[in-house]
């Protein structure tokens, strides 16, 4: 095999009460990537569709996570990647994520596979480094392993756990058209945190992963809170209460910040009720008179897929 296309998926990052640690996979939204051997040694980066993006592979999310891979290797040949974006840059669901986790998979799979999907996380992670200067993973590993991921732990190791959830739990994610970069809505945040806040973060975070294995509805919903970060990025994002409020009204087990924002997301039980749930969300920026996308995706299991 000498060249690979892929469907690098969009992600959610944090669900609310798992900053940094917790992420789902979508289904219905990503990029397309094109990975092809080349003679040279390297990586190289000869067109980028869609954004204007750094074509130089040591400035570029997709060439850095690749080169951290080819680092750990001895290749006799280099690799060119073409990226299709269809995910803008700080919307909040992980448009850096799905290029680092792509170029990665898809130079592994050239390489036949030298390495376990999980273990590509770590590279990606080099890629979100240089995207935002903080190399999280709760982006890259669930457009990798697909489903919703755990970070169990960064140091002294990187411990990844995927984890089960319902069939049918749908998101809806609401793109309003402004762009917030990662780095800066990190910088809004408390280096510290309360005993009591702590506390109840852990209970939601414990209740979320509880409720998505034994499929409890419920529990999801009574889980999805976040008493950390939300209260000081949710201020940079316009309408972002009503659109909470009025995801509830609609039937959502719970609404926050997807990654970074502005993206709003909302998860729901069954695809009528995402449905309704875009309409509301929908609703309150036609009213702002903000422009937005808004998708609906069911949880993606596969991760990033193989198109040809
Ligand atoms: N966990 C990260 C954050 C995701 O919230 O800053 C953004 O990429």
């Amino acid at each position: 095999m000498d060249s690979i296309k892929i469907f690098a998926p969009a992600t959610i990052a944090n669900v609310s009460c798992g900053f940094d640690i917790l992420g789902l996979c979508l289904d219905t939204v990503g990029d397309e990537m094109v990975i092809k051997k080349t003679k040279e040694k390297g990586i190289t980066i000869s067109k980028i569709v869609g954004q204007t993006l750094p074509l130089e592979a040591k400035k570029n999310v997709a060439g850095v996570a690749a080169l951290a891979l080819l680092e750990k290797i001895d290749s006799d040949f280099g690799f060119d990647i073409e990226i299709y974006k269809n995910i803008k840059p700080g919307s909040g669901i992980g448009s850096s994520a799905a290029s680092a986790a792509g170029a990665v998979f898809g130079i592994n799979a050239l390489l036949g596979e030298p390495f376990i999907t999980k273990e590509l996380v770590s590279f990606a992670m080099e890629g979100e480094k240089l995207a935002s200067g903080s190399a999280h993973a709760d982006n890259v590993a669930p457009a990798l392993l697909g489903g919703f991921t755990l970070v169990r732990s960064y140091e002294p190791s990187l411990e990844v756990i995927k984890i089960n959830s319902p069939k049918e739990l749908y998101a809806t994610v609401i793109h309003p058209q402004i762009e917030i970069k990662t780095a800066d809505s990190r910088s809004v945040l408390k280096q510290q945190v309360t005993l009591k806040l702590a506390v109840k973060q852990m209970g939601n975070l414990g209740g979320l992963i509880s409720g998505l294995f034994t499929e409890d509805y419920n529990l999801i919903s009574n889980s999805l809170h976040d008493e950390i970060v939300e209260p000081y990025r949710s201020i940079l994002i316009p309408g972002f209460e009503e659109v909470k409020q009025k995801c509830i009204k609609a039937g959502a087990l719970g609404s926050g910040i997807s990654g970074s924002g502005p993206s709003i997301f909302a998860l729901s039980k069954g695809e009528a009720t995402a449905k309704k749930v875009a309409e509301s969300m929908s609703n309150v920026y036609k009213n702002i008179g903000i422009d937005f996308d808004v998708h609906i995706s069911k949880i993606n299991q596969k991760g990033i897929k193989i198109l040809s």
